[in-house]
């Protein structure tokens, strides 16, 4: 008799890991398929939890760092415990699947847990990672441990552009930080390593990407060893289908916000106001802050600002220095702007009143910022987001990145200068607003009824939980 798949769905404790996972949890079960959701208790316990449909059950397990990472952990350590534990109860919870009458089809983790595939080599179950960055992104990790690694560190000059087949030409500040010369954080490229390792032992390597096939077209199959899966945008269904009208956040938030920005947005012109954000993970320094806040209020944009209580914490540490940032602050929230600590993210950028997104460019807002039609101005740090905000710049045009001075600081007036180019009527801006309606269209395109993320996803299901339904 057919049975239900059932996926176990592990993800990493991080919001731009449990934002993609749970949409994808949420497309699972939309075709008819159960999922089994597991995380650290460290995120899962903070996890808002209020929108969990039929068919998707949620497991957390102490990983041993139950309030959360914190800088001066040691890394070893905690991976190594993610992986002894993580390992052991998906191993329980595989068994116990059996034993209840819903064996587990496949199993699916999100990067950083390579260790989940040999979890399921030893129970014979196929295994699949998804991959939350985007594919340009893995092809750029694959030939840099793959023969490019020299070229990579050698590429001093920013100007000078990198050919790597199937992607466009990329300078050495569009490559990932990780794989730069300057990179401080050796754990986090060897995760990306242990990761290529272990897909390249696999006979058939199943790797899903939160991206679609027109947005990357060259990136999907870049390599010769690794056919990537575009099944995004993983964004909520209300603001891209419409196949869930409720579905109108991720829905697991770790960070805990407040509605009181709805009322003000409502109360602004279309497309009229600027929204900041830098994700999950970033603290900007304290005169980065004072930057932007200076230039926001000679922009005379309505704004509203995401700075996170981590910010607002390591800001009082400096608080012998003088405060510009509280005094502008102040005069901040008196003429034009809000500032919150958290807020549902894309439910404000699918607000009309939005004209612009000043993002860090992590994948996930990336994603959001096309499907929400919003011009850019790309600001990234670290990690993918140089890839990301050199494709939003350079290949799709839907935004502008910013220049940093000698000393890495992106200062007020180059802020002004980028908010004035997207929000103006000029050619720049009215170029980037068509191209935002274009992208905004194809991605809507390839998650509905027959378009290449929803073909994918049916694919993949059938491959995987042969003989189901
Ligand atoms: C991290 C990396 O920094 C990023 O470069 C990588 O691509 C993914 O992992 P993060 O920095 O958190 O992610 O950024 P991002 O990928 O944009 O994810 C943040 C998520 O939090 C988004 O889905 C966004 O909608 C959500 N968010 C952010 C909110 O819901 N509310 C907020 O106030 C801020």
């Amino acid at each position: 008799m057919a049975v239900q798949p059932h996926f176990l769905l592990l993800t990493y404790p991080a919001q731009g890991h449990i934002n993609p996972a749970l949409q994808f949890a949420k497309g699972l079960t939309r075709i008819g398929a159960l999922v089994t959701l597991v995380t650290s208790l460290s995120a899962g316990r903070r996890m808002s939890k209020t929108l969990f449909p039929d068919g998707l059950s949620f497991v957390t397990f102490s990983d041993g760092y139950d309030d959360g990472l914190k800088p001066e952990d040691d890394r070893e350590h905690f991976k190594s415990e993610l992986k002894r534990r993580g390992s052991q109860t998906l191993n329980e919870l595989i068994v116990d699947s059996a034993k209840e009458g819903k064996p587990v089809t496949c199993l699916v983790y999100t990067m950083f847990l390579h260790w989940a595939a040999e979890v399921a080599r030893a129970q014979h179950l196929p295994a699949a990672l998804l991959w939350i960055q985007l594919a340009t992104v893995f092809d750029i990790y694959y030939y840099y441990f793959n023969g490019y690694g020299d070229i990579f560190n050698n590429c001093k000059d920013t100007s000078y552009a990198i050919e790597l087949p199937g992607l466009p030409p990329l300078a050495s500040r569009d490559l990932p930080s990780l794989v730069l010369p300057s990179n401080t954080y050796a754990w986090a490229l060897q995760m990306f390593q242990e990761q290529l390792e272990q897909l390249s032992q696999e006979a058939n390597p199943k790797v899903l990407v939160n991206s679609f096939d027109a947005l990357e077209l060259g990136a999907m199959n870049a390599t010769e060893k690794f056919n990537l899966t575009g099944i995004g945008p993983l964004i909520p269904s209300a603001f891209l289908d419409g196949k869930d009208p409720l579905d109108k956040s991720f829905g697991g938030d770790i960070f805990h916000g407040s509605e009181d920005y709805t009322e003000w947005l409502n109360s602004k012109t279309k497309s009229s106001v600027v929204y900041v954000s830098f994700g999950s993970i970033l603290v900007l320094s304290k005169r980065q802050m004072e930057e932007i806040a200076r230039g926001l209020v000679d922009s005379d944009l309505p704004f509203l600002w995401v700075i996170r209580d981590e910010q607002n914490k390591n800001e009082v540490k400096e608080e012998e220095e003088e405060d510009h940032l509280r005094a502008c602050r102040e005069a901040i929230l008196e003429r034009q702007g809000m500032i919150v600590p958290w807020c549902c993210q894309v439910g404000v950028l699918s607000h009309p009143s939005i004209g612009c997104f000043v993002t860090h460019c992590g994948w996930n807002s990336t994603l959001e910022s096309l499907v929400c039609e919003v011009p850019v101005v790309a600001f990234p740090h670290w990690t993918d987001q140089g890839t990301n905000a050199k494709l939003i710049a350079d290949v799709w045009k839907t935004g502008v990145r910013v220049v940093a001075n000698e000393e890495g600081i992106v200062e007020g007036d180059e802020i002004k200068r980028c908010l004035d180019l997207v929000m103006a009527h000029g050619k720049t801006g009215e170029d980037i607003r068509k191209n935002a309606k274009k992208w905004k269209d194809l991605a809507r395109d390839a998650v509905k009824e027959g378009g290449s993320s929803d073909k994918n996803l049916k694919a993949f299901v059938q491959d995987v939980g042969e003989g189901c339904f």
